[in-house]
C-alpha cells in the first residue's frame, strides 16, 4: 500500500492533530499578543446600564476623560430585557441556541447606547467581524470603540445549561486573551468579589476578596457576579495573567484599574508570566 497523499513540507502534515506530543513542539509556543497595548472593559448590563442616567453618565464622563490615556475595547454585557427574553423563551421551551442570540442582542443594544453617548468623541458601535479582523485600523482611526461583550456562539451555544452558559464576561474574556490585551477590567456595582453576594440577606457578613485566583473561584460554591464559564476559560488562558472587578457606581475606580491600580477584586488567572 502506498500513501496517495500528497505531502506537504509541514511539521504537522501527517499528524492526526490529536497527538499533544507530536503537536506540542509546534503549538506549545505562546501566542503572539496581537493588540499589546488595548485596554478593554466590559461595562455590565444590570449592574450599569440599567440603572440609566444615574449610572451610565458618570460612567461615560469617566471614559471620555481615559481617551487621551489608553486605547479602548470597551464591551457592554445583557441586563433586565434578556433576563425577559429568557424567561419567555424557557417558558415556550426555546433552545438554549436560540436563547443565546436573543441575549446577544440586548448586550448589542446597550453597546448601541454607550457608543452614541460617546459618539462626539468619534467612538462608534462595530459588529463583531469588525471586532475579529478591523480592530486595528478603527483603534487607529480613534481612540475607543464599543461593542457587544457576548461571544457570538448562537446556535453553537454548548447544550449543557437552558440559560446561556458563555455570557458577556466569558466573551470579554475570550476577547482579551486571544488579542492579547494589556488588560480586562470588569465593571460592576459592587465593590469586586465577595464571599457571597453582598445584596442578598445572609446571616454572614459577605468579605470583599481583594486578590483571588480561578481556582480559588472554582471552587466557591455561591453566585459569582460574573459568568462560570469564565473561570474555567481562564484555566487556559495564554496572555492575561489577571484581571480585575470593579465598582463602576465609584467614580475614579475605572481610571485606578486602569491606570494598574488594586482598586477592586483582582482574579488571577492560570496564564503564566513571561
Ligand atoms: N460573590 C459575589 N460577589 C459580588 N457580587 C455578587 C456575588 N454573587 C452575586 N453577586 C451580585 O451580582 C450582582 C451583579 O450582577 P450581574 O448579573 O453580574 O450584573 P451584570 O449583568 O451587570 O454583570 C451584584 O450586584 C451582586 O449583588
Ligand atoms: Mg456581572
Amino acid at each position: 500500500m502506498t500513501d496517495k497523499r500528497k505531502h506537504v513540507a509541514s511539521p504537522l502534515a501527517r499528524q492526526t492533530l490529536l497527538d499533544s506530543d507530536l503537536v506540542r513542539p509546534i503549538a506549545g509556543k505562546r501566542p503572539m499578543r496581537l493588540l499589546p497595548w488595548l485596554q478593554v472593559v466590559k461595562i455590565g448590563g444590570r449592574s450599569i446600564m440599567d440603572r440609566g442616567r444615574e449610572a451610565i453618565v458618570p460612567i461615560v464622563e469617566e471614559l471620555r476623560k481615559l481617551l487621551p490615556e489608553h486605547r479602548l475595547l470597551i464591551l457592554t454585557g445583557a441586563g433586565i430585557r434578556a433576563r425577559h427574553l429568557y424567561s419567555v423563551g424557557l417558558d415556550l421551551g426555546l433552545p438554549v441556541g436560540s436563547l443565546a442570540p436573543m441575549a446577544a442582542s440586548e448586550a448589542g443594544q446597550n453597546g448601541h447606547i454607550l457608543a452614541a453617548m460617546l459618539a462626539a468623541d468619534g467612538v462608534s458601535y462595530v459588529e463583531h467581524p469588525t471586532v475579529a479582523d478591523q480592530l486595528a485600523i478603527h483603534l487607529s482611526a480613534t481612540r475607543a470603540v464599543v461593542g457587544s461583550a457576548f461571544p457570538p456562539y448562537h446556535h453553537h451555544e454548548f447544550p449543557g445549561s437552558r440559560i446561556p452558559p458563555h455570557r458577556g464576561d466569558t466573551g470579554a474574556f475570550l476577547l482579551a486573551d486571544a488579542l492579547g490585551a494589556a488588560g480586562l477590567t470588569i465593571v460592576e456595582d459592587v465593590d469586586g468579589v465577595y464571599t457571597s453576594d453582598p445584596n442578598a440577606d445572609s446571616a454572614e457578613k459577605p468579605e470583599l476578596l481583594r486578590d483571588v485566583s480561578y481556582t480559588e473561584l472554582a471552587a466557591m460554591q455561591g453566585t459569582l457576579p460574573f459568568d462560570r464559564a469564565m473561570v474555567d476559560v481562564m484555566a487556559n488562558a495564554r496572555h492575561l495573567e489577571r484581571i480585575q472587578i470593579i465598582n463602576g457606581l465609584v467614580p475614579g475606580r475605572l481610571t485606578a484599574a486602569l491606570r494598574g491600580e488594586h482598586a477592586g477584586t483582582i482574579v488571577r488567572t492560570g496564564a503564566y508570566p513571561g
